[in-house]
């Protein structure tokens, strides 16, 4: 009797230990499902991901922020459409907007309209915190990044592949037969457009890079090497008007930069010479190469600056090497921005530790790095 009682005991165990394991395969079945649904779509928005920067560009090239601006409030999308500079079928203008709205470029709602002597209802549109940066006149507006030449700046990355075999390998060199900067000199819309993206960017970062004060003090002069139109070194000269400062660039980008009483403009080629100053500022021009180009920039640098006190201060991204990024807006921009700069100039983002490396070997024994507030780029002091 008693051994008939242990067996129907083990027998229940044994089959309420087979349910549990059923059980749980299906669980695990469901959540494997759901997972491999979840990567599915992941990788669905990923491969369609660069419809996110050709519709806005589309949007800003047809003014569609700065008419629902001037709109003041949601406007309809036949009265966008009698706004807008081109035709368009208001099926396929509506598709364009319903694909913004749901990257939160424009707010849809929808509006009870008049419709001859009837009442219809009708898809409207607002600007959003994202749109409101893509109306022109706005002082931060990020129209000219956002507009920015795609044409030739995307064809590198159709050659991305044949870049990964030499670290010196340059893609836009390969396809177009020249350096950028020479091609930009050619294609005088792009070198207008790029200054234009400079300029929005310095106008961004420039703030937070005048709030670190005591990097600037004691500097009597100081040259903006590579520095475009002139944008950062007016806001220093204008912050700090003690030092006497100068636009360094090729000839024909600073002939192009405003003129500026407190600003001297001094047209050359880095590689070859750098005026002579307390201080140099290079922002956004060292991440364009690789070491061994950035270690002949420095040696100019070097030969430019006093031996004591003179340094040099350099405004660009910052890696974080193995950090996963947790909290920091611009993580995706900046590993972006690495290959576009492998890309278009055989350069590359750098991390602290590259940064420290590269300034040591050229001679810069002190090295600062801080961050820059509102900026996608970091702050770096480094003297001799
Ligand atoms: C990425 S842009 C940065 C412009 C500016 N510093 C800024 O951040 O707004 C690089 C600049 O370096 C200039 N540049 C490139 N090669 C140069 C060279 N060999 N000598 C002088 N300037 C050069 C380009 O004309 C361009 O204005």
């Amino acid at each position: 009797m008693r051994t008939n009682t242990i067996y129907a005991e083990q027998l229940l165990l044994a089959s309420s230990s087979m349910e549990e394991n059923m059980e749980k395969k299906e669980r695990q079945g469901k959540e494997g499902d759901e997972l491999l649904q979840a990567v599915h779509a992941q990788l669905w928005t990923q491969v369609f991901s660069f419809a996110n920067s050709q519709t806005l560009r589309c949007a800003v090239e047809l003014h569609i922020p700065d008419i629902i601006h001037a709109h003041a409030g949601p406007m309809t999308l036949s009265h966008l459409a009698s706004k807008l500079p081109l035709p368009s079928s208001p099926d396929r203008l509506r598709r364009l907007m319903c694909f913004l709205s749901h990257l939160n470029i424009f707010k849809h709602s929808t509006m009870i309209t008049p419709s001859g002597g009837d009442e219809r209802e009708e898809d409207a549109y607002e600007l959003t915190p994202l749109s409101r940066l893509l109306v022109r006149g706005e002082e931060k507006n990020m129209v000219p990044m956002v507009t920015v030449g795609f044409n030739v700046l995307m064809v590198p990355w159709h050659h991305i592949i044949g870049s990964l075999e030499k670290s010196s390998d340059n893609a836009f060199k390969r396809v177009f037969g020249v350096e950028f900067y020479q091609y930009a000199e050619q294609d005088a819309e792009l070198g207008v457009r790029l200054n234009e993206v400079m300029a929005c960017d310095t106008r961004w970062t420039m703030p937070g890079v005048i709030e670190w004060k005591e990097v600037f003090e004691g500097v009597g002069s100081l040259v903006d090497v590579g520095g475009g139109t002139g944008t950062a070194a007016r806001a220093i000269a204008e912050a700090f008007p003690a030092i006497k400062c100068t636009v360094f660039d090729h000839p024909h980008v600073v002939e192009s930069a405003p003129e500026c009483e407190d600003v001297a403009r001094i047209g050359g080629d880095m590689f070859e010479f750098i005026p002579p100053a307390d201080a140099l500022f290079l922002k956004w021009i060292l991440h364009n190469y690789g070491d061994e180009e950035c270690r002949k920039i420095l040696k100019r640098c070097k030969e430019a600056l006093p031996e004591k006190g003179g340094k040099v201060i350099i405004v660009d991204t910052v890696m974080d090497g193995d950090d996963d990024g947790a909290g920091d807006e611009f993580k995706d921009a900046r590993l972006a921005l690495d290959l576009e700069m492998m890309l278009l100039f055989g350069g590359k983002e750098r991390t602290e530790e590259e940064w420290r490396r590269l300034l040591q070997h050229a001679g810069f024994s002190k090295c600062r790095i801080m961050p820059i507030k509102s900026s996608i780029h970091s702050l770096i002091e480094a003297s001799l």
